[in-house]
């Protein structure tokens, strides 16, 4: 049985903490991997934080998540609100699958309302800044953890 948890995140979000902090934050994606570090040891679990600005690149991980994953957290960005192809490359993967958004995607923009990954995701969180990442893993624990 894998313990591995893959933590994906979707295009400019290299950038947090540079990005928009007033939405986002000042946290970088390396406080945000050290946080689910030390969430995901509790449970016996351990955190592959992976970004990048390509659909195809978020796919593969996910297909290799098929193979060695026992969970996914993702946060897909702007793909969340486009991405059919991500909605299928999760459909593929077994385990649970939980969607974080920093920011409160049903306060923004409509266009950010509606969530393809949604429709797949056991769970959600939005609006809880970096934060959201670390519960998505304390949930990661409770479903697939020691
Ligand atoms: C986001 C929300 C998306 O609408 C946006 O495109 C992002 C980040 C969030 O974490 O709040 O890039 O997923």
């Amino acid at each position: 049985m894998t313990n591995l948890i893959y933590i994906l995140n979707g295009p400019n979000l290299n950038l947090l903490g540079k990005r928009q902090p007033e939405i986002y934050g000042h946290d970088t994606l390396a406080d945000v991997e050290a946080n689910c570090a030390v969430v995901a040891k509790e449970f016996g679990l351990e955190g592959r934080l992976l970004q990048s600005n390509h659909e195809g690149q978020i796919i593969d991980w996910i297909h290799e998540a098929r193979e060695n994953g026992a969970g996914i957290i993702i946060n897909p960005g702007a793909f969340t609100h486009t991405s059919v192809a991500i909605f299928d490359a999760l459909n593929t993967f077994e385990g649970p699958v939980l969607e974080v958004h920093i920011s409160n995607v049903h306060k923004r923009e409509s266009f950010r309302h509606h969530s393809y990954v949604s429709l797949r995701a056991e769970g959600v969180i939005a609006g809880f800044g970096v934060e959201g990442y670390a519960l998505a893993m304390r949930r990661m624990g409770s479903l697939v953890g020691k």
